[in-house]
């Protein structure tokens, strides 16, 4: 197989398992592995630095300085220093890790800390964490449905939204993405069942937000609650940082929150948060919780002081929308696609040229900007894609020189293949 063959194919295709051995992938795809590592080769790439708007990676065994848009380090707290004091003095006082689950093991008082300032910073009753966002989504999931209830889900939700519901054996019926004729279409379809309505706050790979006035509504009708995952509006929407909920004025009418510490808070984690007895339940039922270890409490420490200083007012939420606001513009006026996105996710749409997503995100990481490229199945095929995640910490310089990049990168080559 060489490239051009290579290119035809995609991780959708090496899913079934064709070897006689689980161990042994199929056939196939080692072959289709090789003959694509110029492509795959963008993935997981070595950072030599902080996720930082300026930082090093590696390229070729080298260091390669690289204008970063690729980290969701949205109110650049990741090396904010009163997070990194806060990370360093929970070292010196606790050690590195937790060392048990919170169940048998206990957590430490910072992180019993952290749950009590997330439940008064989200006006909620109670607040559990999980060791990562995924794993609390998992939790959230699979702690509360169960087989005979029904995951209503947005089309266009995260994957740990759907791994968790299919954990939890309920039936997951999908409707169109912010379309609340759907949402009751598949609220009718599922009447007399127990439902959880699952949305997102700002979507990961789109940068839109939920339709929550719209959406609310029909699935209150229905007596269904709602779940909103707002890990990528968390400390970034709202006026407080309260998230998308916030934002539309519609926190009281949503029962479960969620959402994750890697991308604004910049540390690593999730939470759920909720009334008390929803939660006392959740935390016996949800096994990423039980099972798994608590969080490092220099990761609770830093996580604590990324609230801290991203709630004392909204100037690093007031910069980030300011940036995302003038990045997106300049995009349009380059004729550049951003597809729905109406916050600091902002995605550039290459449309269905896989082949040239991956040439081009060679030819702007050689020029210095860091972007991966998204490709199906993660996205639809016709609408491959970058996705600029766009932070507090980039200054005007650094927008304007990833600008000057897309558009003697991107630009020419979408328009050579109009
Ligand atoms: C919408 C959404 N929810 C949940 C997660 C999982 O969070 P984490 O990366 O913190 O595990 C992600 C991760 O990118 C996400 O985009």
């Amino acid at each position: 197989m060489d490239a051009t063959e290579a290119a035809r194919y995609s991780l959708a295709d090496f899913h079934a398992g064709e070897s006689d051995n689980l161990l042994v992938p199929p056939p196939d795809y080692a072959e289709w592995r090789r003959a694509s590592v110029w492509a795959t080769s963008l993935y997981e790439r070595s950072l030599l630095g902080a996720p930082i708007p300026r930082t090093f990676v590696d390229l070729n065994g080298m260091r390669h300085p690289v204008l970063n848009f690729a980290s969701y380090n949205y109110l650049g707290l990741a090396r904010h220093p009163e997070t990194v004091a806060a990370a360093k003095a929970a070292l010196d006082k606790y050690g590195t890790g937790a060392c048990g689950s919170p169940l048998l093991s206990g957590m430490t008082d910072v992180a019993r800390d952290l749950e009590k300032r997330l439940s008064s910073f989200l006006g909620r009753e109670s607040t559990m964490l999980f060791n990562s966002g995924f794993g609390g989504a998992l939790g959230a999931m699979e702690g509360l449905l169960r087989k005979g209830d029904v995951a209503v889900v947005d089309s266009k939700a995260h994957m740990c939204l759907l791994d968790g519901a299919r954990l939890s054996g309920a039936q997951i019926v999908t409707f169109d993405h912010n379309d609340a004729a759907a949402l009751e279409g598949a609220l009718v379809k599922t009447r007399g069942k127990r439902r959880l309505v699952v949305v997102e706050g700002i979507y990961s790979m789109d940068g839109d937000t939920a339709d929550l006035p719209n959406l609310l509504p029909v699935a209150e009708r229905f007596g269904a609650p709602v779940l909103i995952d707002e890990a990528h509006s968390i400390l970034t929407m709202g006026k407080t940082g309260r998230g998308a909920a916030e934002h539309f004025g519609m926190e009281d009418r949503i029962g479960l929150k969620y959402a994750t510490f890697s991308k604004a808070f910049a540390s690593v984690g999730g939470f759920v948060s909720g009334r008390a007895e929803t939660l006392d339940y959740m935390r016996y039922y949800a096994n990423p919780y039980g099972f798994s270890c608590a969080l490092p409490p220099a990761v609770a420490a830093a996580t604590l002081a990324a609230l801290d200083v991203a709630t004392r007012d909204d100037t690093l939420r007031a910069r980030l929308a300011g940036n995302a606001t003038y990045f997106r513009n300049q995009l349009h006026s380059l004729g550049l696609n951003t597809g729905e996105s109406t916050t600091h996710v902002v995605p550039i749409v290459i449309g269905p040229h896989r082949q040239l997503l991956y040439m081009l995100s060679h030819a702007m990481l050689g020029r210095g900007l860091f972007l991966a490229p998204v490709d199906f199945p993660s996205v639809p095929e016709d609408q491959v894609r970058f996705r600029c995640s766009i932070t507090a910490a980039h200054t005007k310089k650094d927008l304007d020189e990833a600008l000057d990049i897309l558009e003697k990168t991107v630009v020419p080559a979408l328009r050579a293949v109009s």
